[in-house]
């Protein structure tokens, strides 16, 4: 099975880019975020005090999640519930950035971020894939833009949705975003020391996608 880890901020095109290389590749495109995602739109709807351990625990317990492929398209699913584009809101966004810090929310996921790389060729994205999750991948990609150009490619996809937006006031978050995501005491985002660096700042979707295969295909030949 071979296995490539992506990793880098959000907003530098990991999903985008991750998803259509896979989709050339043949390979299975995994997006760990949407997991954070889930168990924070879960600590959500139950009203779990997250600073509480005991309650994480109880939380952990009670839910199950699991993913399936339909078409391709990744889909979580909560509870025997699809919470794909539920975990999607700014809401889930905000719970999944402060559970992914929580150090049993991490050891809950870890198992079932592996066992993926188990069955198939994988592309998985994330934070600590490369570091962590799977540290013996065959491709380590670290992918990143200036926090600049995330901010623009942000405020031009909300007006693709008729959001109006600040660039002053994305670039902020973005760079608060990326300082905290840097420097949380577990799994914080680094690249791995044997990662590839990949800056798309300059390069188009299609060029970044290009550039992956390219990649990929270079080192498992
Ligand atoms: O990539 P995303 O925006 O969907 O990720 C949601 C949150 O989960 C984000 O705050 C970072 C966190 N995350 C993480 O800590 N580790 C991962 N492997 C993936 C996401």
């Amino acid at each position: 099975m071979v296995s490539v880890a992506i990793d880098g901020p959000a907003g530098a095109g990991k999903s985008s880019i991750a998803r259509a290389a896979a989709e050339r590749l043949h390979y299975i495109y995994v997006d760990t975020g949407a997991l954070y995602r889930t168990i924070g739109l879960a600590a959500a709807r139950s009203n779990t005090n997250i600073e509480d351990d005991d309650e994480i625990s109880e939380l952990l317990s009670k839910i199950d999640i699991s993913i399936l492929f339909l078409n391709g398209e990744q889909h979580v699913v909560l509870n025997n519930e699809d919470v794909s584009s539920e975990i999607r809101t700014e809401q889930a966004s905000m719970m999944a950035s402060r559970v992914s810090a929580i150090p049993a929310v991490r050891a809950y996921l870890l198992d079932m971020q592996r066992n993926f790389a188990k069955t198939d060729n994988i592309l998985m994205d994330g934070r600590d894939i490369g570091t962590v999750v799977l540290p013996n991948a065959d491709v380590k990609i670290f992918l990143t833009a200036s926090p600049e150009i995330r901010a623009r490619r942000r405020v031009a996809q909300l007006a693709e949705k008729g959001i109006e937006a600040d660039y002053d006031e994305v670039l902020k978050d973005i760079i608060t975003r990326d300082y905290n995501d840097s420097h949380r005491d577990i799994a914080p985002l680094k690249p791995a020391e044997d990662a590839i660096l990949f800056d798309t700042s300059d390069i188009t979707l299609d060029q970044s996608v290009e550039k992956l295969v390219n990649i990929v295909e270079e080192k498992i030949r």
